[in-house]
């Protein structure tokens, strides 16, 4: 028999022609007014972000799988899950070039002051050569700081010392030896990487003990001219001390693709400064890997639900 599923995700054709084999679909946006109509008969989810708690669990007792078409699964709240024995998957490995890419953009986009001088020149004020007031900072040469060496962590770390031959130092909650010995990078404690980096790169996933822990203390070892790029999880950094620390000139500027509050609100200052670069939540958003994170889902999703093959589960 076919198995109850809610999507909440876009998905291309194919994989939904894929999933109709194994089951029912019913596709819903996350905060519909009638999800919770839905759930009571679901047996699985493929979704991204939807918050998998006690209160939607209560109301989903058919509930065998939630995958997740995302690498990041704070979403899940593990404990209530595991209480249900419900399967919590993920979508790994298939976007890491795709963010790797994303953040090298960011650290251009900033220190470059790409957007900036782009509106520069849409707006006609490129009337004679630009004076220094708008140059910008080598990347190239320049120390990375990466707090968080996961396989993400490693792709950025690949492309700035091999493309950009950036003096590339880490920090991470186990010391990776082997992968030190792979690409040349060194370990650093956290205060000791924040004094010497001209990038910081945050990239480490969103979990109660990494709950705003970039904060005041972190922005003021910071060195004055260095750049902070944020493309893990927008609650791993205390917001308003990030804004503090870009209005007192603490640090240079930010290269930012998630916040604390996600679509991020328009009175959100950091929309209003030039030495801020934005994105919406885009570093895994390209065609070919969204498409492959949806297949990657739908067959976790599969998998699951049928107990054949292998699935990439967090749960
Ligand atoms: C993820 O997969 O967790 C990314 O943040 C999506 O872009």
């Amino acid at each position: 028999m076919k198995k109850n599923i809610i999507v909440t995700v876009p998905i291309p054709e194919d994989v939904q022609t894929y999933l109709q084999q194994y089951c029912e679909i019913k596709k819903l946006h996350p905060r519909a007014e009638d999800l919770h109509l839905h759930l009571p008969k679901a047996e699985g989810l493929l979704t991204s972000g939807l918050a998998i708690n006690d209160s939607l669990l209560d109301n989903a007792p058919q509930l065998k799988v939630v995958s997740n078409k995302s690498v990041g699964y704070n979403n899940f709240d593990i404990n209530a899950m595991k209480k249900r024995e419900v399967i919590g998957t993920h979508t790994p490995f298939v976007l890491d070039n795709t963010v790797a890419d994303l953040v090298l953009g960011l650290m251009l986009s900033v220190a470059r002051r790409i957007p900036e001088l782009d509106q520069y020149v849409k707006q006609g004020l490129w009337t004679k050569s630009i004076d220094q007031q708008l140059f910008g900072t080598d990347v190239h040469g320049a120390t990375l700081g990466m707090i968080g060496m996961g396989r993400i962590g490693e792709v950025i770390a690949k492309r700035a010392i091999h493309g950009f031959n950036m003096n590339t130092i880490y920090y991470n909650r186990n010391r990776k030896e082997e992968v030190e010995k792979e690409l040349g990078v060194k370990y650093r404690q956290l205060d000791e990487l924040l004094q010497s980096a001209d990038f910081v790169v945050l990239m480490t996933p969103l979990t109660k003990d990494t709950y705003q822990f970039f904060g005041k203390k972190q922005f003021s070892l910071m060195k004055g001219s260095a750049f902070f790029i944020n493309a893990s999880r927008g609650a791993t950094v205390d917001e308003p001390a990030l804004i503090e620390a870009l209005e007192t000139g603490q640090i240079r500027g930010a290269g930012l693709d998630v916040f604390e509050k996600e679509p991020v609100d328009v009175t959100n200052p950091l929309l209003k400064m030039e030495q801020v670069v934005t994105l919406p939540h885009i570093g895994s958003a390209t065609l070919k890997t969204r498409e492959e994170m949806a297949w990657l889902a739908a067959r976790n999703l599969v998998h699951a639900l049928t107990g054949k093959g292998s699935v990439y589960r967090v749960v």
